[in-house]
Formats: structure tokens, C-alpha cells, sequence
């Protein structure tokens, strides 16, 4: 279609703009009035919307919370403080990106139970699964990063285990370590590294990836589950408007729940970072909980490798589910090994919590 045909027969602004945008908005919105299974309506299916919504909050208040923050090792801390004190609304912004960071980590792993749960994985959606892993992967180093930058003693320290661990990795560790702490201390230029990951190598690469899941989840529509135990096609309504105005509602929701949480509950500020006492009880945040428990379990060693066999399983799980169906038709071996896997997770994180 050129430019000039698209313009034409219209006057004005909209003959203006439809001659130098040659895009015809009937074709915009046929593309985007994709039908969609009409199960996308229950919220349980459509969970994948909302850690997309909690990230855009995040590249918002993240961006603000940047104009303020120092990323340096001796003037981080200040500058949080400064945040949560000085700068007008700076602590309801600190806290927005606070609860939007728990809230995204939660919603993608729930996300990610509803499409094992579903069988939505299964072939031909396998790379969109195994995309989806590295997106989690990344989400949880946002998080990780995000917590390092207020360099409290809490997450000083934290990092200070972290680096431990990654030493540890056979072959590359030293290597990582280094890329981690900006070199073999958590020393000086420490946090302007940590900085770096947190708003400019892992945004890239988050944004890279999702782009290509989400092009797959276009490309392939979203999976008609109820139809695999039905047998019946599922009917369908549009993406463009309906789904849309759910997303909306729920974004709307979800906007009040960060402002609520971010009133009752501030983002906490414990005390500055000291590297000459190690505390009684060093703790990331609540979804590393699981790998701080298997670690005081297992130890180093053991630990890391029990965690790199799980993540390959986990990657991989289409493939090894394929195997398992082949091999035992009809069988429900995957959903128990999920269920196990779930309770697994829920009881260390739990353990952890009290300890
Ligand atoms: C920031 C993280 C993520 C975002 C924003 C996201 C977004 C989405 C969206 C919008 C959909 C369409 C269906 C729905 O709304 O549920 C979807 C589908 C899917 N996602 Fe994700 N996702 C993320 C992480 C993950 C993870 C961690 C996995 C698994 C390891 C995963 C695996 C899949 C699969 C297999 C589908 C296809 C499901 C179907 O067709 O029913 N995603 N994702
Ligand atoms: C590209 C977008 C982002 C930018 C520019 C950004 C920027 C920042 C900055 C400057 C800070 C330090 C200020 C402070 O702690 O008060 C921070 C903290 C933090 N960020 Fe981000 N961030 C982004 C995305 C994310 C994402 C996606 C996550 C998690 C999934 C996340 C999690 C965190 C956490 C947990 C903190 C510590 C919050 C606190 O308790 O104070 N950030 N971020």
C-alpha cells in the first residue's frame, strides 16, 4: 500500500498523518482482532498480562527513582535515604517499585504454573516455554540487582554471599564473579556495576526476550487447553476490543492495589551498610528463599549443583514431558512431578522464612 493511497480521499490532519504513516487502520485493527479462546476470560488464563503491566510501572518509577539515586558504593545508601525522605513523593515511588517488583516476581511464577498445569507448553508452544525460562531468569536478577542497590547491611551482605556462589561455578566462576562486583571485592566499584545490570544490561535483554515470547504466543495464538480434554473447539471471542478492556480493568486493579500497599506498607529502610560486622541473619528477598534453604541443606558445592540440574529440567521440561508421554500414554507422571516440584518450592520457601 503507498503512502499517498493511504492518505487519499481524506483531508486534513488525518490526509496529513495517513500519507506519512501508509498504515490503514482497518488492516491495524484486523491484525490486532486475533479471536482469542474465550477460557482468556477467567483471570487464571490470562495471568501472563499482568507481570507485562507490573514491568511497565517498574520502567516508570524506576526511571524517577534514577534522577535521585547515586550508584556508588559510598553514596548509594544516602541517596535512598534521600529518596525516602527528602525527595517529594520519592518514598511512594521507591515503594511502588518495591511492591511492583514482589508483585511481578509472584505473577510470573503463577503464570508459569498455569501454563505447566494446562499442558500450554506442549508442542508446538516448546520455545515459548523455554524463552519463558530465560525471562524468569532474568526477572529474578532485576530483583536480585534492584534489592543490591540500597546497599543496607542486609543486602551488603547479600551480595556478599552472592558472589560466593557464583564463584563457586566451575570453569567461569572467578570470571563471573568479577562481572558481578566490578572486581574480586565488594568494594567500590561495586554498585555502579550492580547499577549497570539492573537498568541496562538485564532491561535489554528482558526486553529482547519477551519481545520473542510474545511473538511466539502471536504466532502460534494462544492454546485452545480446554479443547485437548474436551475434544470440543473451544468458542472464541476478539483480542481487540474484549480482551483489551479485561487487560485495562485489570491494570486499573492492580494500580490501586501498588498504591494501597505502597500507603500501608512504605518500603523499609534498615540501617547502612557495615562491612566490618557480618549480621546474625543474612536474607534475600522472599523468592530466593528456596535456593538459600537447599544451600544451608547441601552446602556450596552441592547446592550449586542440584540448582543447575533443576533449571536445565526445568528448561527443558517440554522435551523430557514429551519422553514421559511417549513412553506412558495417558499417563499423569508430569502433573504429579509438577505438583511435587510446587510443594517442594512452597515448603522451603516457608522453612526459610521461619528460620
Ligand atoms: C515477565 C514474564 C512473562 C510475561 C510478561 C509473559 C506474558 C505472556 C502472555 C501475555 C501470554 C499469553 C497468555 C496469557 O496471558 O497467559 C503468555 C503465554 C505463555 N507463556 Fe508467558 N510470560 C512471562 C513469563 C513466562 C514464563 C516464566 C514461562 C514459562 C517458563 C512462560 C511460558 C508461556 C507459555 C508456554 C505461553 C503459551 C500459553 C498458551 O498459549 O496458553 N511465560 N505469556
Ligand atoms: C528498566 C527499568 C528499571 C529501572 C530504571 C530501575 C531503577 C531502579 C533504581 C534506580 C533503584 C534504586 C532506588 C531505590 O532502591 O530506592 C531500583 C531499586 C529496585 N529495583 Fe529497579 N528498576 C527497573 C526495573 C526493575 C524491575 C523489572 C525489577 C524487578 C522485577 C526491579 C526491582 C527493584 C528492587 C527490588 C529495588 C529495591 C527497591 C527498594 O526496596 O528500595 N526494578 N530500581
Amino acid at each position: 500500500m503507498s503512502g499517498s493511497a493511504s492518505g487519499a480521499g481524506r483531508s486534513g490532519l488525518s490526509g496529513w498523518v495517513g500519507e506519512r504513516l501508509p498504515v490503514q487502520p482497518d488492516k491495524l485493527t484486523a491484525g490486532l482482532n486475533e479471536p482469542v479462546p474465550a477460557h482468556l476470560k477467567a483471570y487464571w488464563y490470562c495471568l501472563g498480562g499482568t507481570p507485562m503491566f507490573l514491568l511497565l510501572v517498574q520502567v516508570v518509577t524506576g526511571i524517577l527513582l534514577t534522577f535521585h539515586y547515586r550508584a556508588d558504593s559510598a553514596q548509594a545508601y544516602a541517596s535512598v535515604e534521600r529518596i525516602t525522605h527528602d525527595v517529594p513523593y520519592g518514598w511512594w515511588i521507591r515503594s511502588v517499585h518495591h511492591w511492583a517488583a514482589h508483585l511481578m516476581v509472584l505473577t510470573v511464577f503463577l503464570h508459569m504454573v498455569r501454563v505447566f498445569f494446562t499442558g500450554a507448553y506442549r508442542r508446538p508452544r516448546e520455545l515459548t516455554w523455554m524463552v519463558g525460562c530465560l525471562v524468569l531468569g532474568l526477572t529474578l536478577l532485576m530483583g536480585f540487582t534492584g534489592y543490591s542497590l540500597i546497599r543496607d547491611q542486609n543486602t551488603y551482605w547479600g551480595v556478599n554471599v552472592a558472589s560466593q556462589i557464583t564463584s563457586q561455578v566451575p570453569v567461569v566462576g572467578e570470571t563471573l564473579r568479577n562481572l558481578l562486583l566490578g572486581g574480586p571485592e565488594n568494594g567500590d566499584r561495586t554498585v555502579s556495576r550492580l547499577f549497570v545490570f539492573h537498568i541496562g544490561v538485564l532491561p535489554t535483554l528482558l526486553f529482547l526476550l519477551l519481545g520473542a515470547h510474545l511473538l511466539l504466543v502471536r504466532l502460534h495464538g494462544v492454546a485452545d487447553v480446554r479443547r485437548r480434554e474436551t475434544g470440543v473447539k473451544t468458542s472464541t471471542y476478539p483480542f481487540f476490543p474484549d480482551h483489551v478492556k479485561t487487560e485495562l480493568i485489570l491494570a486499573i486493579t492492580l494500580t490501586i492495589v501498588l498504591c494501597a500497599l505502597a500507603v500501608i506498607f512504605p518500603a523499609p529502610l534498615r540501617a547502612a551498610a557495615d562491612p566490618t560486622t557480618t549480621p546474625a541473619h543474612v536474607k534475600p528477598e522472599w523468592y530466593l528463599y528456596f535456593t538459600f534453604r537447599t544451600l544451608k541443606l547441601m552446602g556450596l558445592t552441592a547446592a550449586l549443583l542440584v540448582m543447575g540440574a533443576f533449571s536445565f529440567l526445568l528448561f527443558f521440561w517440554p522435551v523430557v514431558d514429551d519422553r514421559i508421554r511417549r513412553k506412558r500414554p495417558g499417563s499423569e507422571v508430569s502433573v504429579w512431578i509438577g505438583c511435587a516440584v510446587v510443594l517442594l518450592l512452597i515448603a522451603f520457601t516457608i522453612w526459610e522464612s521461619f528460620a
